[in-house]
């Protein structure tokens, strides 16, 4: 098998089967796949990141505890805690893993959106742990009364997605401040801020103010968005003092390689990448709702770097005939099964992903 072969082979997700959430589809010919299904950043990594990850090349038969005691610190300088409340994980996927262990083993029922990233129920549901779906709204953001109405005396963990994938809409920030505080009191809560950097809108507001309060709240974010860091895996979660110790229970010792810690470090003050890497989805986004608007798809208005468009056709069939033009889509999202999740690209990718989506489609696109 030549590199190619095992490349094709991941592709075909066959090294994912406990993850179906995951677990891209199989594309058909040689092209390398058009990717808009994974919400991966098409611009990264910056220069600083990629500086990093060649001087640490040399540093790889060393365990990286200095970078990852480093690291931890330098989060925790930039959100005003100490490195005790700083969680790191492998991609944000590990703490929602750990979350998950934490408060749903023995018996503790957990609170969901339904749908929104499914990271977090799929671990519960391998340690067979409870999980309560909530509908979203009508407009397709995350139903918060509804999700405090079903916090019962049992459910030891509210997990709520802002900005939500697969939807991207976000929570309005009174709103979320004022269910942090009331259901914190009888629940963790878990705020997943995976798309955080790129959620700039007014009514947007992280959840971080809570662990600086002490709250029962956790924070999970990621390198893997707008820091472009998908392939290295890693993230953290920020909680209280009580909630950090737990959390480091299920973790992995030096769960962070070298590389991947050199890189975030170096691009957490690489502003000039973060600020490129965002101005490019923002303005791509724009355009590419505009023309799905202009085809008359109904879209939601999106905090994140991906869209999600009512389509109008079985997703799953759409999703592979998109496939075999070599464009990988975004998968299922029930109970919208004509709905469609699409990454955004860069300008050229979402040019040919229109030319294709109009002979899928078969709608004239201009
Ligand atoms: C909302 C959300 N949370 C968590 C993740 C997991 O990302 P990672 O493990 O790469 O940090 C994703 C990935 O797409 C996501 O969309």
């Amino acid at each position: 098998m030549n590199r190619r072969d095992w490349i094709r082979l991941g592709l075909a997700g066959s090294a994912l089967p406990l993850f179906p959430h995951l677990s891209p589809i199989h594309q058909r010919s040689d092209q390398p796949p058009i990717r808009l299904h994974s919400n991966e950043n098409p611009y990264a990594p910056g220069e600083a990141a990629r500086t990093a990850i060649l001087e640490a090349i040399g540093e790889t038969n060393l365990y990286p505890y200095a970078h990852y005691q480093g690291l931890e610190a330098m989060i925790a300088v930039r959100e005003g805690l100490r490195p005790e409340h700083v969680v790191l994980g492998t991609g944000s996927s590990e703490i929602l893993r750990m979350t998950a262990m934490a408060y749903g083993l023995q018996g503790g029922e957990i609170v969901t959106a339904y749908p929104t990233y499914e990271g977090l129920e799929n671990y519960a549901n391998s340690i067979q742990a409870k999980v309560h779906r909530v509908p979203l709204k009508e407009d397709k953001t995350l139903d918060l009364a509804a999700m405090d109405s079903r916090t019962t005396e049992n459910v030891k963990l509210v997990f709520v997605c802002n900005p939500n994938n697969p939807t991207g809409t976000i929570c309005d920030k009174d709103e979320l401040d004022e269910f942090c505080r009331r259901v914190s009191r009888r629940s963790v809560v878990l705020v997943d801020e995976a798309y955080h950097e790129l959620a700039t809108h007014p009514r947007y507001g992280s959840s971080a103010t809570h662990i600086r309060a002490g709250k029962n709240v956790i924070v999970s974010r990621t390198f893997s968005k707008v820091y472009g860091l998908a392939g290295l895996r890693v993230g953290y979660a920020l909680a209280n003092l009580e909630n950090a110790a737990l959390l480091h229970r299920y973790r992995t010792a030096i769960n962070v390689n070298i590389m991947a810690l050199r890189a975030a470090i170096a691009s957490l003050d690489d502003r000039r990448f973060l600020n490129y890497s965002r101005s490019q989805i923002e303005t791509t986004r724009s355009e590419t709702i505009r023309r799905l608007r202009e085809l008359g798809h109904s879209v939601v208005e999106s905090h994140t770097n991906f869209v999600f468009f009512h389509l109008g056709r079985p997703i799953q069939e759409f999703q592979y005939s998109m496939a075999s033009h070599d464009i990988l889509v975004g998968r299922p999202f029930p109970p919208f099964s004509d709905w469609c999740r699409l990454s955004i690209g860069t300008e050229e990718e979402m040019s040919k992903f229109f030319d294709v989506f109009a002979e899928v489609m078969n709608t004239p696109t201009r």
